[in-house]
C-alpha cells in the first residue's frame, strides 16, 4: 500500500503517451439496430434512487422455485444478501429450462486440440443426461449432499462443466481448481475448502503433448494428507474412456475411473435441489498479498442472476450467437462466461482444449471460421501474441462472423486494441474491455456495446448499478485524471459473499482499507468524460499473462528449496505477458550458476505451476529491507525493470546490497 502513490506516477506517464492516440470509437448502427440494450434508458432504470430494485432486472432472467420477497438484505454489511427468500437451482436454470425448445441445440462444442481427433457437439439434451448421470454418482457413490465441497482439479475438457453443474445440481460447493496448477498447489486449496472428494482427469492435450495429469493428484492427495485433511475418493475422468492415457497407477479402494462407475448410472435422474439465493455454489481460490490463497465464496442467486444479465446485455449474446471465451473454466472467467452466464442464457459456447498455436498461430481463426463464432472474448496478452505471430494467421481466415470482441484480465494497451479491432473485428465490431475480478464474480466496468462511445485502452464506464470511486488512501474521492484507489461503493449480486472459512480476512481485505466502500486491490484513474483507465494492482500481487499471482506465494516456494535462504519476488514490464516475474534469492551455498537458477525456476513451477514460471533469477547477497524489515519491493521493482531508482533509499539498511543488485547481470 505504501507504494501505491509512486506506482501511480509510473503508470500515469504510461497512459499520457498513449493519450495521444486516443480516438473515439461509437458502436455501428447496425450492431446498435440488434443489441440487447441499445438504448441508454437503461442507466437510468438502474439510478442511484431506484438501486437496488433496478437489479430485478437480472434475477427476472432466471427461473425461481421460490420468487425472493426482498431484493437485498443491507442489515449486516458487507455480508450483504441478494433476492432474499427466493430459491432456485443453478443447473436446472443452465440446463433442464432449455429443453423444452432447445433440447438439440449445441450447449458447448468441445474442440480437441489434437485436429485428428472429431469435435464434439454436446447439446442441451446430452448435457442434462450427463448431468443427472454424475450427480448420482456424486450422491450415491461419494455421499455427497448440499453444502460439501469438492475440489476439480480437471483441464479443459467437456466433463469438467459437466461435474460442475452436477455439484449445483445437489448442493454441493465445486471447488475448482486451474488444471496447470501443481498438485501441491491443488492440495493446498483441498485443505482450505476442507474437501473429501477429489475429481480430476487422467491426461490431456497441451501443444502436441498428452500431460499426465493423474500424477498431480497424488501429490495433491498426499499435500492435504501433510495437513490432516483425508480425500478418499479421486475420481478420475479419462481422456479417452476405457483407455489409460496417464502412467500413473490408480491406488486401490482411493481412485476410480469415472467411465467405470458411470455403468451403473446409465438413465439416472436426479430433482435439482431447491437452493436459497444465498447457498454457495462455488468456491474460487485467488492469490492474494499473503502465501495462503483465498477462497471467494460466491451464491447461487446474486452470482447466477448477474452472470446471466450481463452475457446476456453487456456480451450481448442472442439465441443464434456462437459465443467463446478463450478464458479456462478453472478461473473465474471461464466459470461466469463458458460456464454459468452463456448456459443460463441458453447459449451455445465453444471450449478448446489447447494451445492458441498448435499446430500453428492458425488454430484460434480457423475455429472461428469453422464454427462462425460470432462473440470471442480474450486477454490481452493473447492479443499481443497474435501481433507478435503477425496479420496473415487472421488474414487467412474468414472471420467475417465475428459481431462482438471483449478483453478481459488485465490493462489493454491502446496499440493492442487497435489492432484487434482492425484485423480481428473489420472494425465493424464494438470492443468490449471489462474490468472485474474473481472477487466480483462478473463484469463490472465495460462499455455498453451497444451505447458506450469507446476510448482504446479504457474500460469506460461502470456497468448500470455499479458505482465505482477513485479515492486517496485516506478514502478522500479524487478529481478527475487524478490516479488513486479504484473502490466500489454499492454492492452488486455477484459480490464474493466471504472468504471460505474466514469472515475475518474477509473484512479486513475488502473492507477495511476503504471503510465503508469495497477495496479492489487497483490503482486507476476516471478521465473528465466519466471514463476509468486501469492502472493495475496496488498491492503485492503479480498479473503475469492475465494470471494472478501472489508474490508471497512465490517467495515461499522459492525458500522451500533446501538452498534457498531468502528471495523476494517482484514484477516488471513484460512486452507479451504485461508482467513478467523477477526473483531475488539469497542462496546458502556460494552457487551462482544457470544450472541452480534453472532449477530454482523447476522448483517454482512444480511448487506451484507453469503460470508461475520465474522470469528472471537474480542472486542478491542479500534482500533489500526497510529498518522495519519489510521489503523494498518498489527498490526492487526499478531494479527489476531497469529503472533508474527513484524513492529515498535512506531507510536502506545496506546500501551495498543495492549496489551489488546494481551491478549484477
Ligand atoms: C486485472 C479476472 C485492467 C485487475 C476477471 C484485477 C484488469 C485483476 C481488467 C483480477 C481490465 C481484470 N483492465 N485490468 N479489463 N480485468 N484486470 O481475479 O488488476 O483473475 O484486479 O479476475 O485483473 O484478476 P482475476
Amino acid at each position: 500500500m505504501a507504494d501505491t502513490e509512486e506506482r501511480a506516477e509510473v503508470d500515469e506517464a504510461e497512459i499520457a503517451a498513449h493519450w495521444k492516440e486516443e480516438e473515439w470509437i461509437h458502436p455501428s448502427e447496425s450492431f446498435v439496430a440488434q443489441a440487447n440494450m441499445a438504448d441508454e434508458a437503461v442507466l437510468e432504470r438502474f439510478a442511484q434512487d431506484k438501486f437496488p430494485e433496478s437489479f430485478r432486472e437480472y434475477a427476472d432472467l432466471l427461473d425461481w422455485d421460490e420468487p425472493w420477497h426482498t431484493t437485498l438484505d443491507s442489515s449486516n454489511p458487507p455480508f450483504w444478501n441478494w433476492f432474499v427468500g427466493g430459491k432456485l437451482n443453478a443447473s436446472y436454470n443452465c440446463v433442464d429450462r432449455h429443453l423444452e425448445k432447445n433440447r438439440n441445440k449445441a450447449a458447448f462444442i468441445f474442440v480437441p486440440e489434437d485436429e485428428g481427433e472429431v469435435d464434439q457437439v454436446i447439446t442441451y439434451q446430452d448435457l442434462y443426461v450427463r448431468v443427472n448421470e454424475f450427480a448420482a454418482l456424486l450422491q450415491d457413490f461419494c455421499g455427497l449432499k448440499a453444502g460439501d465441497r469438492v475440489t476439480l482439479h480437471m483441464p479443459m475438457t467437456p466433463e469438467l462443466p459437466v461435474v460442475m453443474l452436477a455439484c449445483a445440481r445437489i448442493g454441493v460447493i465445486h471447488s475448482q481448481v486451474f488444471g496447470g496448477f501443481s498438485g501441491t498447489a491443488c492440495g493446498e486449496r483441498i485443505v482450505d475448502s476442507e474437501s473429501h472428494v477429489l475429481i480430476t482427469t487422467d491426461a490431456y492435450w497441451r501443444s502436441g503433448k498428452l500431460l499426465d495429469h493423474k500424477e498431480k493428484a497424488d501429490e495433491a492427495v498426499a499435500k492435504a494428507a501433510e495437513s490432516g485433511v483425508v480425500v478418499d475418493k479421486v475420481l478420475v475422468w479419462r481422456r479417452y474412456p476405457g483407455k489409460v492415457s496417464a502412467a500413473t497407477p490408480m491406488v486401490g479402494g482411493r481412485d476410480f475411473y469415472v467411465d467405470e462407475l458411470m455403468k451403473d448410472y446409465k438413465g439416472r435422474r436426479v430433482a435439482p435441489l431447491s437452493m436459497s439465493s444465498d447457498a454457495p455454489l462455488f468456491l474460487m481460490y485467488t492469490s492474494g498479498t499473503t502465501a495462503k490463497p483465498k477462497g471467494c465464496q460466491h451464491s447461487t442467486g446474486g452470482y447466477l442472476a448477474y452472470a446471466a444479465g450481463t452475457a446476456k446485455y453487456y456480451q450481448d449474446i442472442h439465441p443464434e450467437d456462437v459465443y467463446w471465451c478463450m478464458a479456462d473454466i478453472g478461473w473465474i472467467t471461464g466459470h461466469s462466461y463458458i460456464v454459468y452466464g452463456p448456459l443460463a442464457n441458453g447459449a451455445t459456447t465453444v471450449m478448446y482444449e489447447g494451445a492458441p498455436n498448435w499446430p500453428d498461430e492458425g488454430r484460434f481463426w480457423n475455429i472461428v471460421e469453422k464454427y462462425k463464432v460470432s462473440i470471442f472474448y480474450t486477454a490481452p496478452t493473447a492479443i499481443r501474441a497474435f501481433i507478435k505471430w503477425g496479420d496473415d494467421w487472421p488474414g487467412q481466415a474468414d472471420l467475417s462472423s465475428l459481431r462482438l470482441l471483449g478483453t478481459v484480465g488485465e490493462p489493454i494497451n491502446p496499440e493492442a486494441w487497435m489492432w484487434y479491432r482492425k484485423v480481428i473485428g473489420a472494425e465493424k465490431c464494438p470492443i468490449v474491455d471489462t474490468w472485474w475480478q474473481t472477487e466480483t464474480g462478473c463484469i463490472m466496468l465495460s462499455p455498453l456495446p451497444g451505447v458506450t462511445t469507446t476510448k482504446p485502452g479504457s474500460c469506460t464506464m461502470p456497468l448500470p448499478g455499479v458505482v465505482p470511486d477513485i479515492v486517496t488512501k485516506d478514502g478522500e474521492s479524487l478529481d478527475d485524471n487524478l490516479g488513486g484507489l479504484l473502490v466500489l461503493k454499492q454492492p452488486w449480486p455477484s459480490m464474493l459473499r466471504t472468504l471460505y472459512g474466514d469472515h475475518d480476512r474477509f473484512l479486513e481485505t475488502y473492507f477495511s482499507e476503504i471503510p465503508g466502500s469495497y477495496f479492489a486491490g487497483d490503482g486507476a484513474r476516471r478521465d473528465e468524460d466519466g471514463c476509468y483507465w486501469i492502472m493495475g494492482r496496488v498491492d503485492d500481487v503479480l498479473n503475469v499473462a492475465g494470471h494472478r499471482l501472489s508474490t508471497m506465494e512465490i517467495e515461499s516456494a522459492l525458500v522451500s528449496h533446501p538452498q534457498v535462504a531468502e528471495a523476494a519476488v517482484v514484477g516488471f514490464p513484460h512486452e507479451l505477458k504485461g508482467e513478467g516475474i523477477c526473483c531475488f534469492v539469497t542462496m546458502t551455498v556460494q552457487d551462482q550458476s544457470e544450472e541452480l537458477k534453472a532449477e530454482l525456476i523447476a522448483h517454482v513451477r512444480e511448487q506451484i505451476g507453469a503460470i508461475a514460471t520465474p522470469d528472471k533469477i537474480r542472486f542478491a547477497a542479500a534482500v533489500p529491507k526497510t529498518r522495519s524489515g519489510k521489503i523494498m519491493r518498489r527498490l526492487l521493482r526499478d531494479i527489476a525493470a531497469g529503472r533508474e531508482e527513484v524513492g529515498d533509499t535512506t531507510t536502506l539498511e545496506d546500501y551495498t546490497v543495492l549496489a551489488s543488485l546494481r551491478d549484477d547481470e
